[in-house]
């Protein structure tokens, strides 16, 4: 019997040294923890169950036969966080560089069929050097296997993608169908074809960082969602947002003890709007102080700055906050603005979190390039994303909230439950100065009368009031109140249910 335990424990102490010391030694001079090394970061002590540690490859090519690692590549099974169930792949560089074999692509969506079934987060940690080369088709066929998965278990589970390592080709598809992809600094790149193609097919010379790495894809292209200092910093906000989000669609969101007081009044938010309707103010500051003990795990933090997404806690329950930023380009909603937040409204509609917009929106920014880039089809995706969300949604008008805008960012036509406007609102078809502009362009050449055309239509629609008395705004509120006014809100919409008409799915405008 002892040497039947001690023969196991030599399997086990062999498969846990993957591709063997020299190839650990090169993963960390390189910055980067091993495959096991990360799931101990990211799962509760002592949590990881693992799955299939002794599955070999079956490719005996190039001399395949004889070099065979357990575990193929790719360490699996399911563990915790702060106590709740998720499933873990993280791909072994040390091995093959964590190519991708028939095997190792089976073990993945074990994992994964396993996450839906049982309704629990899927959370890839990806390093890999793509399709293993030696195995050809079969190894495509792995991917594509994991492809149909991934969007299976799209709004059932939570799917989080980490790229800590090389990630190219079509494996890019795999994280890319996922709900979030972190990336760590420059230990990681995403692209679909590297340098050497690039520069063979287009002439262009750049380096694989600039092409595919965190701050392009967190900063130009928007693939990826965030961008951390190093493995132990995107594991442990992995771990941060894993306790927002439900463990899946058949969930509500988890509900943390509560420490902050939902009533808890701000009254610097009575001076945050500044007295020159033209400046801008930090819409962040509204976020934390509404927010329990200011705590906001924003989302494409470093894209599309314009708008502000994220999730916070309103009495321990988590909600996502999608709010116009003044700060840059005056708040307007474009192309990469819709996009960010259209993605955002989704998610958090399949996974039954509430909504909660800040409205301070001057329109849709005007230009050609905007125009040529779709705007239409981009600022659709966003109207599209609210008009059929049906969570709890509460909007808070700040400022501007001027024509089609308007409308978008969670009007009550649309959809929103509960809409509330500070004193400081102006809901119009447009600003006074645009709209003297053409409804007086007779009076142009007569400065007085354009003055006195001006603050009459300010007078009129500069405010929250003309929208409150047709019912379109709830209630006017004080700026200093929002967070107990927000939390009131949330609180009496737990129990709400929307009949929806059937439909196989819906044609948002991708
Ligand atoms: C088999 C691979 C491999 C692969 C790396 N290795 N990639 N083995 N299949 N795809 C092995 C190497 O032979 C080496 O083995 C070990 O992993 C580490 O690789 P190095 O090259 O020494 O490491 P490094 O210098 O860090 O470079 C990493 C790399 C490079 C940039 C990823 O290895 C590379 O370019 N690999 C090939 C990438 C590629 O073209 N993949 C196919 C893409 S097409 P030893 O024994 O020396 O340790 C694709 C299609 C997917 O993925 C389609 C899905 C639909």
């Amino acid at each position: 019997m002892q040497e039947v335990l001690a023969k196991l424990k030599e399997r086990r102490a062999q498969a846990h040294l993957g591709g063997g010391q020299r190839r650990i030694d090169a993963q960390h001079a390189k910055g980067k923890l091993t495959a096991r090394e990360r799931i101990e970061l990211l799962l509760d002590e002592g949590s990881f169950e693992e799955f299939d540690t002794y599955v070999a490859h079956r490719c005996t090519d190039f001399g395949m036969a004889e070099q065979n690692t357990p575990g193929d590549g790719v360490v699996t099974g399911w563990g915790t966080v702060n106590g709740r169930l998720i499933y873990v792949f993280s791909q072994d560089f040390t091995v093959f560089g964590g190519s991708l074999s028939e095997t190792h692509a089976q073990k993945i969506c074990k994992i994964m069929d396993m996450a839906v079934q049982n309704g629990a987060p899927v959370i890839g940690l990806n390093d890999s050097g793509g399709a293993r080369i030696q195995e050809g088709v079969a190894s495509l066929a792995g991917y594509a296997d994991v492809f149909k998965r991934n969007v299976r278990a799209s709004g059932v589970v939570p799917q989080i993608s980490l790229i800590m390592g090389p990630c190219a080709g079509g494996a890019v598809y795999s994280p890319a169908m996922t709900d979030f992809i972190f990336m760590v600094r420059d230990s990681s790149y995403m692209f679909v074809t590297g340098p050497d193609v690039v520069k063979t097919v287009t002439n262009e010379v750049v380096s694989a960082e600039e092409l595919g790495g965190a701050g392009t894809h967190t900063r130009k292209s928007s693939v990826a969602d965030a961008a951390f200092e190093n493995d132990v910093e995107a594991l442990a906000q992995t771990r941060r947002l894993i306790d927002f989000l439900p463990l899946s669609a058949r969930e509500k969101p988890p509900v943390l003890p509560l420490a902050d007081d939902p009533n808890r009044v701000e009254p610097s938010l009575d001076t945050l709007i500044p007295d020159n309707p033209n400046k801008p103010y930090d819409m962040k500051e509204l976020i934390l102080k509404v927010a329990d003990d200011r705590d906001f795990f924003e989302i494409q933090g470093d894209f599309a700055k314009n708008i502000l997404t994220g999730f916070v806690r309103i009495e321990g329950s988590t909600v996502g906050v999608v709010a116009n930023q003044p700060m840059v380009l005056a708040g307007c909603l474009d192309i990469d603005s819709s996009r960010k937040a259209a993605r955002f409204v989704r998610f958090c509609d399949a996974f039954n979190i509430p909504i909660l917009t800040f409205v301070d929106v001057p329109g849709f920014l005007p230009g050609t390039s905007q125009e040529y880039g779709g705007v239409i089809k981009h600022g659709a995706k966003l109207l599209f994303a609210y008009s059929e969300a049906t969570v709890p949604m509460v909007t808070v008008i700040t400022r501007k909230a001027y024509g089609g805008a308007y409308d978008v960012m969670a009007s009550k036509h649309i959809g929103a439950d509960i809409n509330y406007a500070w004193p400081t609102a102006q809901i119009a078809v447009m600003g006074a100065k645009g709209a003297v502009e053409i409804l007086y362009r007779s009076e142009l050449d007569d400065p007085e009368k354009i003055a006195a055309r001006t603050k009459e239509y300010e007078d009129r629609f500069a405010n929250p009031f003309v929208a409150a008395e047709r019912g379109f705004i709830d209630e006017v509120i004080m700026p200093q109140s929002t967070r107990r006014r927000v939390a009131r809100a949330f609180a009496a919409l737990r129990t709400k249910k929307v009949e929806q008409p059937y439909k196989k799915h819906d044609n948002i405008p991708l």
